[in-house]
C-alpha cells in the first residue's frame, strides 16, 4: 500500500466510529505528519446540529493537540459516489496548520478526486493578510 492508501484506509476505519445519528451522512478523515505519523478522526453531532464537527476538524484537532505541527496529506471518507470535500470552515483551517497539502477524497471502494487544497481555497485569508 502506497501512503495515500494506508491513509485512505484509516479513514475508512475511523468513519465507521462517526457519531452522526442526525444527518446519518458518516465521515472519516485522517492526516499523515512529514514524521509517518496518521492521525483520524471521524464526525461528532450533535443534538444542537451547530455544535457538529466535521471529521476533518477532529483528526486535525486531535494532531495538533498531539504536539504534530507538519503534515503531508489528508484523506477524508464518506459513503458517496461523488466526491465529498471538506466544507468551507474545515478548509480555513486547514490552510491555517497544513498549508498546500494534497487532498484525497475516497468513497468506501475508490479514490473519488485528489486535489491541492489550494485548489479548494483558491484566496485564502491567513497571516499574511495580518
Ligand atoms: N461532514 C464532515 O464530517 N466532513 C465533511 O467534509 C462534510 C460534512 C459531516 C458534518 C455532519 O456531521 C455531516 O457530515 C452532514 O453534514
Amino acid at each position: 500500500m502506497d501512503e495515500s492508501e494506508v491513509l485512505v484506509a484509516a479513514a475508512r476505519e475511523a468513519r465507521e466510529r462517526a457519531i452522526a445519528p442526525y444527518s446519518g451522512f458518516r465521515v472519516g478523515a485522517a492526516l499523515r505528519t512529514t514524521s509517518g505519523v496518521v492521525v483520524s478522526g471521524c464526525n461528532i453531532e450533535n443534538a444542537s446540529y451547530g455544535l457538529t464537527t466535521c471529521a476533518e476538524r477532529v483528526a486535525l484537532l486531535k494532531a495538533l493537540s498531539d504536539g504534530h505541527r507538519d503534515f503531508v496529506l489528508i484523506a477524508v471518507v464518506a459513503d458517496a459516489i461523488a466526491p465529498v470535500p471538506p466544507c468551507g470552515p474545515c478548509r480555513q483551517l486547514l490552510w491555517e496548520y497544513c498549508g498546500d497539502i494534497p487532498v484525497v477524497l475516497a468513497s468506501l471502494t475508490a479514490v473519488t478526486a485528489r486535489l491541492q487544497l489550494a485548489e479548494l481555497l483558491p484566496f485564502p485569508f491567513d497571516r499574511r493578510s495580518l
